[in-house]
């Protein structure tokens, strides 16, 4: 039977929101878990969104927030570290306590494409580590993995649109590198659909978009969206870890460590990962809909 009412941690978040939304439309009464309660926007909460305060970190808290709940969501994230944040307390310790206190419930864990626990980035490690300790709580929990996402204000699109309003685009290396962006939309679907469906307890998806880009041609689409024209400069990815350790000295850091090393590795599906098809969705594209996006 459906879940009739999920606790979403992270439902304050870009994918958070969209799927509190879509569980909403699939008539599910949704409970958000945020540290800040207030900031559940009033339309939501005139809907069928309780809203209530928990940090994840914090294991009473968590438990609370999933009492009498049918089915639980983590779309927690975390990308930089600081002011009291780090990635071990929040996409390891957080990711557990909720999966503890799911007490084998439906939990669907977002983390993402590429977690895995040797890779030079703490933020992916720690993700890594984080399904692990998520799997070793509930052996039921549905692992997502989205690769980049986009969709209307999204951080991806709008950093492309960015970038490419400079004279001349610095890329990161040669350009090369594969993504396969994902509509936020078809990953919150994804979200129902596995909740729902028996068969995905304790399986992982990988999700991905219907088209693999190199990021060059991402920022192709984007200029041609925008009807610029740029020269593409290839900068070789050690000038990019100087430029991020140079940053790392500023309060509020506009590129990081583990910024460029993510963008060192293709973020595509695996060959053998199971994803939307498993899941009866078709996934959109970046084309098909980036003027939306853009805005
Ligand atoms: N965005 C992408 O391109 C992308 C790509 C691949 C995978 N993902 C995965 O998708 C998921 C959602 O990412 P997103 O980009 O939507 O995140 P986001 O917009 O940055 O939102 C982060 C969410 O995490 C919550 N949060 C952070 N620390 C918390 C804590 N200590 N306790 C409770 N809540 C906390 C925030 O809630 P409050 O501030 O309200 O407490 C907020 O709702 C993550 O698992 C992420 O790794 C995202």
């Amino acid at each position: 039977m459906p879940a009739a009412t999920v606790t979403v941690f992270g439902g304050t978040g870009f994918l958070g929101r969209r799927v509190v939304a879509t569980l909403l439309e699939a008539g599910r009464e949704v409970r958000v878990a945020t540290r800040n309660p207030e900031t559940v926007d009033a339309a939501a909460r005139a809907s069928r969104v309780e809203s209530i305060a928990a940090d994840v970190r914090d294991p009473e808290a968590v438990a609370r927030a999933v009492q009498s709940a049918d089915a639980i969501v983590n779309a927690v994230s975390l990308y930089v570290e600081g002011q009291g944040l780090d990635f071990e307390s929040v996409h390891v310790d957080g990711a557990r306590n909720i999966a503890q206190a799911a007490e084998g419930r439906p939990l669907v864990h977002v983390s993402g494409i590429g977690a895995h626990e040797s890779s030079p980035s703490a933020y992916v490690r720690a993700r890594a580590r984080g399904e692990r300790a998520v799997r070793d709580a509930c052996s039921n929990a549905i692992i997502l993995r989205p690769s980049v996402l986009f969709g209307p204000n999204d951080a991806f699109l709008r950093t492309l649109d960015a970038i490419t309003r400079l004279p001349l685009i610095p890329l990161f290396g040669r350009g090369d590198t594969k993504l396969q962006p994902v509509h936020v939309d078809d990953v919150a679907m994804a979200v129902l659909h596995a909740m729902d469906d028996p068969a995905a307890a304790g399986q992982i998806f990988e999700l991905g978009g219907a088209a693999t880009d190199r990021y060059r041609e991402i920022l192709a689409l984007v200029l041609a969206a925008r009807g610029r024209k740029r020269w593409l400069l290839p900068v070789p990815f050690m000038l990019w870890h100087l430029l991020a350790a140079i940053a790392a000295c500023l309060p509020s850091p506009p590129l990081t460590r583990d910024q460029v090393l993510l963008m060192r590795d293709d973020n595509v599906v695996g060959p053998d990962a199971m994803g939307f098809e498993a899941l009866g969705i078709a996934p959109r594209n970046v084309s098909a809909v980036l003027t939306e996006c853009l805005g």
